[in-house]
């Protein structure tokens, strides 16, 4: 059924089964993983660090499918929540208490009390947010996030640190921060920063470590009991140029040549921590869609899917880049294929809902199948409702090949769950 799928090939990601059965089991669109690529994606990380009290805690805002969570849970990895739904998914995943850091932005007194009760510990991110929870929940510990002035990722829209950003309390606010601390018997346990998504080259994130190490000094470190390095870290989503990989060995040398040299100096014995997001889950997810037309206009050959940007939103947001393949029933590999360039769009009313410009692919047909690669993180997480289309089901093909269904396809029910409004989907004929 390979009319050109290179990569999903050559890693058998669908282990045999034929995506044109799962999506006439599993309606179009679907997310599909692959727990393999998965586990291996978690074990990059168990050796990063030779540093004894060293944790990788996954940012589940890349991907919150309690299943997948499960696996990593199973891998050694901790989780990182920002939302009282993602807390919920980690704890569904069979997460403890004492493997859950709550890092937060901009949130209310009761969204901090369900963090700090439920979670190891709770990270602030302002001074204002850290008099609130003063306020609520005096005498506790408390993690605060730093801005270190140095930011990092793929797009302006994902840099999160630096001056233009929201994020973290500046550093010549300590004083005050000390202050706030004093007042209310508040212990910083904990201090983090993340600088910003998808770096492929390490050396901002590791001058971001130095400066955070720097920065620790001024603390009382017999107190700290974490210092957290934040996320980042890049995959190669251009996999037709052979995009080398983040070179992790390299990089957890050089951080653990800091992390040792903090220790030695300083007499440091708290935890330090990483929290991975994009890099555990995306590779081992696709989302397979439906091409329904093909059409003409001017130069451009536009193909038309149902993986709208309510399903794929990162084209659309980010101008970002995932490799496409396409799949063709009954296809005859005897069969010439011509490569033209094609502008792959989804089924939302906005001429942004492009998933590929000009990209040059085998001649796409109608009734062909596309797969957007590199989709599992920020995928189907960010995926909504938008034209009132329904989010698609999540299926994972476990390591000895079984099919699990491990979200149902929403239904127009669904929608009406939170309207008090008649339901008239009974009503539809077709
Ligand atoms: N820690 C914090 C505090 C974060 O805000 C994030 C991501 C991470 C860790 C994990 O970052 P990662 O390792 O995934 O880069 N939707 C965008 C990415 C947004 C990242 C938001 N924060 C995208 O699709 O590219």
């Amino acid at each position: 059924q390979s009319l050109f799928a290179p990569y999903t090939d050559s890693i058998d990601f669908f282990k045999g089964h034929n995506p044109f059965d799962l999506i006439k089991k599993y309606l179009s669109p679907l997310y599909v993983y692959n727990e393999d690529v998965l586990r291996t994606r978690c074990r990059d990380f168990k050796n990063l660090s030779k540093d004894s009290k060293f944790t990788v805690s996954y940012s589940s805002k890349a991907n919150s499918n309690p299943f997948l969570l499960n696996i990593m849970r199973e891998e050694g990895i901790d989780v990182d929540v920002m939302s009282p739904g993602e807390l919920c998914t980690a704890l569904a995943a069979g997460y403890t208490k004492e493997h859950i850091s709550y890092v937060s932005n901009n949130i209310s007194s009761e969204e901090m009390l369900l963090g700090t009760k439920n979670c190891k510990i709770i990270g602030l991110d302002s001074l204002a947010q850290l008099e609130m929870f003063g306020k609520v929940s005096p005498n506790s510990k408390v993690m605060l996030r730093f801005n270190p002035g140095i930011g990092a990722g793929h797009h302006k829209k994902v840099i999160t640190a630096g001056k233009e950003t929201k994020f973290g309390v500046n550093p010549d606010e300590l004083p005050d921060v000390q202050d706030i601390l004093k007042e209310y018997n508040l212990q910083l346990t904990g201090i983090n920063q993340h600088i910003g998504s998808l770096f492929m080259e390490p050396s901002s994130y590791l001058q971001a470590v130095e400066w955070l190490l720097d920065f620790a000094e001024q603390l009382d470190l017999k107190q700290l009991e974490i210092i957290d390095f934040g996320g980042g870290f890049g995959i190669p989503y251009h996999k037709h140029a052979s995009e080398p990989r983040l070179d992790l060995k390299q990089t957890g040398e050089k951080l653990d040549s800091l992390l040792t040299s903090f220790r030695k100096k300083t007499g440091y014995n708290g935890s330090f921590m990483i929290e991975p997001g994009r890099y555990i889950p995306a590779e081992s997810g696709l989302v397979l869609g439906t091409v329904y037309s093909t059409k003409q206009n001017a130069e451009t050959t536009f193909v038309g899917t149902d993986i709208g940007f309510n399903i794929l939103a990162r084209p659309m947001l980010y101008d970002a880049y995932h490799e496409i393949e396409v799949f063709r029933e009954n296809y005859d590999k005897e069969e010439a294929v011509e490569f033209i360039p094609q502008t792959i769009t989804g089924n939302i009313c906005e001429s942004g809902d492009i998933l590929a410009k000009m990209r040059n692919l085998p001649e796409i047909n109608e009734g062909d199948l596309v797969a957007l690669l590199d989709a599992g993180a920020y995928g189907f997480s960010m995926s909504s409702n938008y034209n009132m289309r329904l989010r698609p089901a999540e299926l994972l093909i476990t390591s000895s090949g079984k099919l699990e269904l491990i979200r149902k396809r929403q239904s127009i029910t669904d929608l009406f769950n939170s309207i008090e409004i008649k339901n008239p989907s009974k009503d539809l004929t077709t």
